[in-house]
């Protein structure tokens, strides 16, 4: 079931970005803080009254960025991340998204798949942007 982000959700998706190293890691009070943001959307994957995965995006002025995105590792290659975008593509679309763009390492192999299958293209590189050792890969989509 994908359901919107609650209050009491916070410390279980921080725990989810300990076990991904690849995530944004916003912390309880992050996500705590994104409740009360009127341009956030965070959605969790809940299966068997547990979260196993979330993504996390901003939408203002018909632009929309993918801001955090992450699956435990015990849910991961069942599809979740795939589901969880697609639904948060198809909310962003019915509230006026026009375009949709996401930062990531390029050397995050499992990422760069997804939101390719999600039909995601390159649109620009930042040379070293972590660590400054490694690069950044700009992709986008018109929704
Ligand atoms: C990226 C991530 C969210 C994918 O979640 P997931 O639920 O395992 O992904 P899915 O099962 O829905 O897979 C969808 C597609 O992603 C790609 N993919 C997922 N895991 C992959 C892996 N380990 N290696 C290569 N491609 C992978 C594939 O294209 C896959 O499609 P396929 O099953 O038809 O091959 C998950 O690996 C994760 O949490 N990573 C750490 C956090 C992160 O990188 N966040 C993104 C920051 S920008």
């Amino acid at each position: 079931m994908i359901r919107r982000l609650l209050p009491a959700d916070a410390s279980r998706l921080a725990q989810i970005e300990e076990l991904q190293p690849y995530s944004a890691h916003w912390g309880e009070k992050g996500f705590a803080d994104e409740v009360h943001n009127p341009y956030s959307f965070v959605w969790c994957w809940e299966e068997k009254g547990r979260i196993n995965g979330f993504i996390a995006l901003r939408l203002a002025a018909g632009f929309c960025e993918i801001l955090n995105l992450a699956v435990a590792p015990s849910a991961c290659r069942r599809g979740i991340g795939f589901k969880l975008l697609y639904f948060a593509l198809t909310d962003v679309r019915a509230l006026g998204g026009e375009r949709v763009t996401l930062e990531v390492n390029a050397k995050n192999a499992p990422a760069v798949g997804l939101y390719t299958k999600a039909g995601f293209k390159p649109c620009g590189l930042r040379k070293g942007f972590y660590n400054g050792t490694e690069d950044a890969l700009i992709m986008g989509m018109n929704l």
